[in-house]
């Protein structure tokens, strides 16, 4: 028997940096010290203390009809009506019948990603945005361009927008998709009707998917959603747009994604009989969470106000903090969990995120994390309870006042 090489031959795409990252290990070691660390990175909303149906939730886990395994590709036609009535009600046309299950988005990003792409090939993302994509890209052997999100002020007000110009530059023949979120995390930025025009326009020039990972379109700032733009219903392009319990129940564990096919008749009959295919390989979501759905999207309102509730108080106790502090800007957002700020450009975003962890107690997420162009920014989740999220603030302001007084 040979030995076994010291370097197992393991696939180049595992290749990833093992050691832990600077911040990590000190906040690992802070918390072994025994420091009460505020953590206002928490984005896991069963562990933010909010009150769930609890009963309502768990009956429909424990009823008879979970013990009968009878498959469906697509996933069970009553759940994905379920879908299409939670769309009705946000006045959305969406029928079951363009509607796919996955067990989460990050597994459906990975089987559009299997339907689009040859190894080698590209796709557009946008920057700054959620980390996970990196490995999502080098998983489906695919390459990762981005496009710049860029804040600007105009009237005053501060606003994100895409930089259209940029994302036409970064298109190449291999190019398959664009990914937008919508709203984009952590930006919190919704797509533009204008820039959806544009975008179409684009797609349709090279032959090019929009995928459009909407998880957040629960969480706007605005009464009623009425400046969101969801593609659902966009048909000019083969068009990919996901949701799911993740975020819209803020049940991550129960692990049940969808994603709704829109575009050119023809394109989007093909591409939901091969998406049928990938699917069927997996059967990937289970039956007991699939049989809830219909009674788990109706307490959707209910779960959805108890969050916004906290995600805005959290953010209005921010921005009356910051508008006496000069120092710092607090960046405007449309919707979802995160607000971002901009720090004085006294210390580099690292000494500032380090210095908050070692001297306050307070970790917070750095915008390098997200990928942003430029520094210092730092990222705050908005789902913590309140006292916690205030405590947390007031250290972090404070600190940087003694910083820049000093
Ligand atoms: C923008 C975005 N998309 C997708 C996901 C992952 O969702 P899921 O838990 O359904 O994989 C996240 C998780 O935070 C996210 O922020």
């Amino acid at each position: 028997m040979t030995p076994m090489s010291k370097e197992y031959p393991f696939a180049k795409r595992t290749d990833w940096e093992m050691t832990q990252n600077e911040l990590i290990s000190q906040l690992d070691e802070a918390r072994k010290s025994g420091k009460d660390i505020i953590d206002l990175t928490e984005s896991n909303p069963t562990r933010c203390q909010f009150s769930y149906p609890k009963e309502k939730i768990l009956k429909k886990l424990s009823a008879a009809q979970n013990i009968l395994y009878d498959p469906s590709p697509r996933g069970n036609l009553s759940a994905r009506q379920a879908i299409a009535q939670y769309y009705k009600n946000k006045h959305w046309n969406v029928s079951p019948g363009q509607i796919f299950l996955s067990a989460s988005t990050s597994e459906a990003y990975t089987f559009l990603f299997r339907l689009l792409t040859n190894p080698g090939e590209r796709v557009l993302f946008p920057r700054p945005s959620y980390p996970l994509f990196e490995f999502l890209v080098g998983l489906n052997d695919i390459k990762m361009d981005t496009y710049p999100l860029v804040y600007h002020h105009r009237n005053g007000l501060g606003q994100w927008s895409l930089d259209l110009d940029a994302l036409r530059q970064e298109i190449q023949s291999t190019t398959k998709a664009i990914v937008l979120v919508n709203p984009n995390n952590p930006t919190g930025s919704f797509i533009k009707k204008h820039e959806l025009e544009e975008l179409n326009k684009i797609c349709a020039e090279y032959n090019i998917a929009l995928i459009s990972d909407e998880v957040f379109m629960d969480y706007s700032f605005q009464k009623n959603n009425s400046k969101a733009v969801s593609l659902v219903e966009n048909h000019k392009v083969l068009t990919f747009t996901m949701g799911g319990l993740s975020k819209t129940l803020a049940l991550p564990q129960m692990k049940l994604s969808w994603i709704i096919v829109n575009g050119p008749e023809q394109i989007v009959s093909q591409a939901s009989e091969r998406l049928e295919i990938i699917l069927d390989t997996y059967l990937s979501v289970n039956t007991p969470v699939q049989n809830a759905l219909d009674e788990w999207l109706a307490l959707q309102p209910e779960i959805n106000k108890n969050i916004l509730d906290r995600v805005m108080a959290n953010r209005q106790f921010l921005v009356e903090q910051i508008r006496d502090f000069p120092a710092c800007e607090f960046l405007e957002a449309e919707g979802g969990w995160y607000a971002i700020i901009q720090l004085p450009p006294e210390r580099t975003e690292e000494t500032w995120i380090l210095d908050f962890l070692n001297e306050d107690h307070v970790f917070v997420h750095p915008g390098y994390f997200f990928d942003f162009l430029e520094e210092p920014y730092i990222v705050v989740s908005l789902l913590p309870p309140v006292g916690q999220f205030q405590t947390g603030i007031r250290r972090v302001l404070m600190r940087i006042r003694s910083t820049v007084n000093a």
